[in-house]
């Protein structure tokens, strides 16, 4: 057998080894997948323009979206970004964790511009997955790190999903097995900064529960008007399968794969037991087999809206969109 050529992909149980390898393609410049506790991220040293330019051109995401920063604590964290009282909580409270914080750029911060697609702001989360965790130490660099999907595909939650979507076009995914929250991190805006110091915004609803963030701050979230846009994770068509999705069903009609919810039984379900949790740790991965099904439709079981769930919603809606 021909020996495989540098560019094709290979996939490692995340190990020492792997990291230690993850890390020296990460210092050539070259992004590498690796899982976090919501979803797979496709990481690059987020210092480097060029590392970041692949980044953008392995997903084929647009360059006006902006890159959460992933980091391994506050203090790399407030390296890189105004910190004002309510980050500091905000940040004590949920990190390390699925939350993702929006605030002003620092002026020394050294991200690369594209990073931030130009705003006066910027996403930094610092992640709890032990895989992540274990390469932002062992490699010292920040990593930039957006799902490891093509641009407006289902999000991976497994190494395979990763593989199937973006192929050939990644030099390393790291296998940590499926990711336990199975949503993108929640992430908060805050508004304000020097004067009242009042004022956020829930750009992406996750793991992270608003109510909490809400009892912390002290105050409800603005609404989303004009800043929604600068998340387009919120454009209404995104975490989209290639074939049409029908929600609130409560039985598959001619030609559709249905998912189910607690009692609704399908060919699929999101959680028998009608648990949330469980629900979104299944959300992505039952999308990607019901897109690979022989089926030409899908439909989803309703899915309450509380808690956990007004996430979920908020996928399915912008799936189906
Ligand atoms: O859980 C997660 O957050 C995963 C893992 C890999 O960490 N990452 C992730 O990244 O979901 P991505 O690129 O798929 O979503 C990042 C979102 C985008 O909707 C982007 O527009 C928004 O964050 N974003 C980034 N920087 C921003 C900024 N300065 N202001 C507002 N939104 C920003
Ligand atoms: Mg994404």
């Amino acid at each position: 057998m021909p020996a495989s050529k540098p560019s094709d992909t290979q996939i490692m149980p995340a190990d020492d080894a792997a990291i230690a390898r993850a890390v020296a393609i990460l210092r050539e410049g070259r992004p590498v997948a690796l899982p976090t506790e919501t979803v797979y991220g496709l990481a690059a040293d987020a210092a480097r323009a060029d590392a970041v330019a692949a980044i953008y051109r392995t997903k084929g995401r647009p360059d006006f979206n902006p890159l959460i920063v992933h980091v391994p604590d506050m203090d790399a964290a407030r390296r890189l970004a105004f910190f004002d009282e309510r980050a500091e909580k905000l940040g004590q409270a949920f990190w390390p964790g699925p939350l993702t914080l929006v605030l002003p750029l620092a002026d020394d911060a050294s991200v690369a511009p594209a990073v931030t697609a130009g705003l006066a702001t910027i996403a930094l989360r610092c992640p709890a997955h032990p895989v992540m965790r274990g390469v932002l130490t062992a490699g010292g660099m920040l990593l930039a790190a957006p799902s490891a999907n093509r641009s407006g595909g289902i999000s991976p939650t497994t190494a395979a999903h990763v593989a199937a979507s973006l192929g050939d076009a990644v030099p390393l995914i790291l296998d940590g097995g499926p990711c336990t929250a199975g949503l993108e991190s929640t992430i908060v805006a805050l508004r304000n900064f020097g004067g009242a110091a009042a004022g956020w915004q829930l750009l992406r609803p996750g793991p992270i529960d608003p109510a909490e963030i809400a009892a912390l701050l002290g105050e409800a979230p603005l609404p989303l008007t004009d800043h929604a846009i600068e998340a387009p994770g919120q454009l209404a068509s995104h975490y989209a399968p290639s074939k049409p999705v029908r929600l609130g069903a409560a039985q598959a009609g001619p030609d559709e794969w249905l998912i189910g919810f607690g009692e609704v039984q399908g060919d699929d379900t999101l959680s028998a037991a009608g648990d949330l949790a469980e629900a979104a740790a299944n959300l992505y991965a039952a999308l990607h087999r019901a897109d690979a099904s022989p089926r030409l439709r899908i439909a989803v079981a309703p899915v309450p809206g509380d808690g956990m769930g007004a996430a979920i919603n908020d996928r399915l809606r912008r799936a189906a969109a």
